[in-house]
């Protein structure tokens, strides 16, 4: 960098994520009056009308490769479906208008809004099996870290590469009885659990970040949650593996028959094959990565993180919005 007009500031290139995220804003605050009303149906319908609203008054081609909500019946942005003004790049989107709809129904913290898009093309497709089991963690697990291993392995790889005895290692899962096994896993290892309501994606993230709390995030969740905290992590140079996990046979043979790998293990670049990723998540309610929707007054205040895989920027966007304007 030599002066105002040196590289550094020629042509900065357009960054979209900047717009989207006005889509999770949106989603996140027409879920806001659902949250802790027992209507996780109606929470997701809400997010999703309003994040397919602002979608389209975003001049890109967004194709949307992840959608979500087939899982129980949800309302959904459909997987094929074109959203944008059809002006500008043409990409892949992965949605989850909110990761956390029972703890947004409940309540509870963690709920997100979350979109990811990437150049087209160059997302994985694991919509045909439900389920994939991940491993995700900061920079420090790239090279070292690998899901064949034990978990105990991986956490004392893990620990020593951030210079940390492993009882001071935190591990999230999701709490499951599926995992019963690895949380004993993880005890036995002598580190400690952060046991996950709901919402993977809020937790592998925080896995990524040099400010959390947890080091590592494991187990089965959602594939769509999959890829799109691979777009994340990309910005944040941390490391995710996934493999795909099968309800039964027939779903595997449905992947197969989609071109999906079994017993692979899909690294990063395999999940999102570009760095010319964006990530975008707004808080429904309040959680360790953003703080959720609140009302003041006239004001309906909400809380983002914005992340770009290119130049590894990470944003924080707090918006105000005139109530009156969302009656
Ligand atoms: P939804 O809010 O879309 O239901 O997803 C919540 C979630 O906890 C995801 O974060 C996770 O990947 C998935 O569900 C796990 O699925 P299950 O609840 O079936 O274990």
């Amino acid at each position: 960098m030599t002066s105002a007009s040196g590289p550094m500031f020629l042509h900065p290139d357009r960054n979209l994520a900047m717009e989207l995220v006005r889509a999770t804003e949106a989603a996140a605050i027409r879920s806001f009056p659902f949250v802790g009303r027992g209507d996780k149906n109606g929470a997701d319908g809400a997010a999703v009308d309003a994040m397919r609203a602002f979608l389209n008054t975003v001049d890109f081609s967004g194709t949307i490769v992840i959608g979500e909500g087939e899982k129980d019946n949800a309302p959904m942005l459909f997987n094929g479906e074109v959203v944008g003004t059809g002006d500008g790049p043409a990409c892949d989107i992965a949605v989850d208008p909110i990761d956390g709809t029972s703890l947004t129904s409940a309540g509870r913290q963690n709920a997100i809004s979350v979109i990811a898009a990437s150049d087209r093309g160059t997302m994985l497709d694991a919509s045909s099996v439900f389920y994939m089991d991940k491993l995700v963690a900061g920079p420090e697990g790239v090279g070292i870290l690998d899901i064949r291993q034990s978990i105990a392995e991986n956490i004392r790889a893990l620990a020593a590469a951030k210079g940390k005895p492993v009882g001071e290692m935190v591990v999230a899962v999701l709490d499951r009885p599926r995992h019963e096994g690895i949380i004993q896993e993880i005890r036995d290892a002598g580190a400690g659990t952060r046991l996950l309501l709901d919402g993977d994606v809020a937790g592998g993230i925080n896995a990524a970040r040099e400010e959390a709390r947890i080091d590592m995030c494991i187990g089965i969740g959602g594939s769509p949650e999959g890829i799109v905290t691979a777009c994340a992590i990309k910005a944040l140079g941390g490391f995710i593996q996934g493999r795909l996990a099968p309800k039964d046979d027939a779903e595997a043979q449905a992947g197969v028959d989609a071109g999906l790998k079994m017993d692979h293990v899909y690294e990063a670049s395999e999940l999102v094959n570009s760095d010319n990723t964006f990530f975008v998540a707004t808080g429904v309610t309040d959680g360790a990565l953003v703080g959720g929707v609140r009302r003041k007054g006239p004001i309906i205040r909400t809380d983002s993180i914005i992340m770009r895989g290119k130049s590894g920027t990470i944003r924080r966007v707090q918006a105000d919005y005139l109530a009156e304007r969302w009656a």
